[in-house]
C-alpha cells in the first residue's frame, strides 16, 4: 500500500483530503504535516500528524525519508486575494514549497500533487469554454506561481522522470475548514451568513461567472488523476476541472429559494473585482474527462441542498 504526505493538511482541502486518503489507502498510511502547532494538535485526533515547515528542506526530506512516502499532496499555499497583500510571501512561500516538494520528490521517487487554480488564467484568456491548452498570462501574484508551478512540475517530469500531476482547481465549496483568502470564498461563506443571520454582504459582482466544484468532486478528481494510468496521460501539468459555472446572484436565488428570507447585498472589493473579472467563466474540461475519466457528480442544485443542510447542522452542534 502507498504511504502518503498530505502538506499543508489543515486548510480547507487539506482537513477532507486527509480522512478521505485513510479510507482509500488506510489509516496507517496518510501522513498529515502542518506549520501550526494548533492546527496539528486538531489534525492528531484523527489522523497521524506532524509539524513540518514546508519551507525547511531538511526538514521536509527528513519526513519523507523516515515515514518511507511514495506520494506527496503539497498543498502549502497563500491564495489570490491574500497573495496580493503580499506577493512577495506568496511567490516566497508557494514557489518555496513547490520547489522543495520537487527536488523531495526527485530524491526520494515520490509521485507529487499540486493543485494549480483557474487563477493561472488571466484577462488575455479565452473566458468562454477555456480551452485545456491556451493563452496564459495571469496578472495576479497567485496567478504567476500556479503557471510557474506548472512548468517547473511539467518540466520535472520530462526532464527528471518525477511523477508529477495536477488539477486547476475552481472554486471549491465545502463544509470541512473555512477557505481563506480566495476570491471564490463568498460562495462558502454565504452559506454560513445564510443559516445563521438570514444575510450576507459579497464582495464580488453579482454578475461575475466562474467556475465551482463541491470537495466531494474536489477529493474524486486528486486521487482519480494520480491513479490514473499514466500511458493515457497527454497533459499533466495541469488540468482543467469543473462541474459547474454560476454567479453570485445566481447562487443567492437558489439560496433564497430553500431560504425565503435570506437576502445579499453587495461591497464590492475591488482587489476581488479585477482578479474575478480576469478569471475564465467556464472552462473546458474535456481533456481531463478523455484522458482519466474526470466526471463531477455534483450539481448546482445538489451542492446548494447539501450546503444548506451541513451548515445548518453545524450551526446546531454551535460551531460556528
Ligand atoms: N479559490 C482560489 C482563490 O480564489 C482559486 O484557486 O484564490
Amino acid at each position: 500500500m502507498k504511504r502518503i504526505l498530505v502538506v499543508g493538511a489543515g486548510g480547507q482541502i487539506g482537513t477532507e483530503l486527509v480522512p478521505f486518503l485513510q479510507k482509500h489507502y488506510g489509516y496507517d498510511n496518510v501522513i498529515a504535516a502542518d506549520l501550526k502547532p494548533a492546527v496539528v494538535e486538531r489534525l492528531s485526533r484523527t489522523a497521524i500528524a506532524m509539524t513540518l515547515d514546508a519551507l525547511n528542506e531538511v526538514e521536509y526530506a527528513d519526513t519523507v525519508r523516515r515515514y518511507r512516502i511514495d506520494a506527496i499532496y503539497n498543498l502549502a499555499a497563500l491564495l489570490s486575494a491574500t497573495g496580493e497583500k503580499d506577493p512577495q510571501l506568496a511567490w516566497k512561500i508557494n514557489m518555496g514549497a513547490l520547489l522543495n516538494s520537487l527536488n523531495i520528490a526527485k530524491e526520494y521517487g515520490c509521485a507529487l500533487f499540486t493543485p494549480s487554480s483557474i487563477g493561472a488564467f488571466g484577462e488575455n484568456t479565452p473566458h468562454y469554454k477555456t480551452p485545456q491548452d491556451t493563452v496564459m498570462r495571469p496578472n495576479t501574484m497567485y496567478g504567476v506561481c500556479k503557471v510557474s508551478g506548472e512548468l517547473l512540475s511539467d518540466y520535472y517530469h520530462t526532464r527528471f522522470g518525477v511523477d508529477t500531476r495536477s488539477v486547476r482547481f475552481p472554486g471549491i465549496i465545502s463544509n470541512g475548514a473555512m477557505p481563506g483568502g480566495g476570491t471564490t470564498d463568498y460562495a462558502v461563506e454565504v452559506f454560513y451568513h445564510a443559516v445563521k443571520y438570514g444575510k450576507y454582504t459579497c464582495e464580488v459582482p453579482e454578475n461575475r461567472y466562474m467556475d465551482m466544484l463541491y470537495m466531494p468532486d474536489a477529493l474524486d478528481a486528486m486521487i482519480q488523476v494520480m491513479e490514473a494510468d499514466p500511458s493515457r496521460l497527454i497533459h499533466r501539468n495541469s488540468f482543467n476541472i469543473t462541474a459547474m459555472s454560476f454567479t453570485p446572484k445566481q447562487l443567492f436565488t437558489q439560496i433564497q429559494k430553500r431560504i425565503p428570507e435570506f437576502s445579499a447585498t453587495y461591497n464590492i472589493d475591488p482587489v476581488k473585482d479585477q482578479i474575478s473579472a480576469s478569471w475564465p467563466d467556464c472552462l473546458d474540461d474535456s481533456c481531463a474527462r478523455k484522458e482519466w475519466g474526470w466526471n463531477p457528480r455534483w450539481g448546482l442544485h445538489e451542492m446548494v441542498d447539501d450546503m444548506i443542510r451541513a451548515c445548518r447542522e453545524k450551526l446546531l452542534r454551535g460551531e460556528f
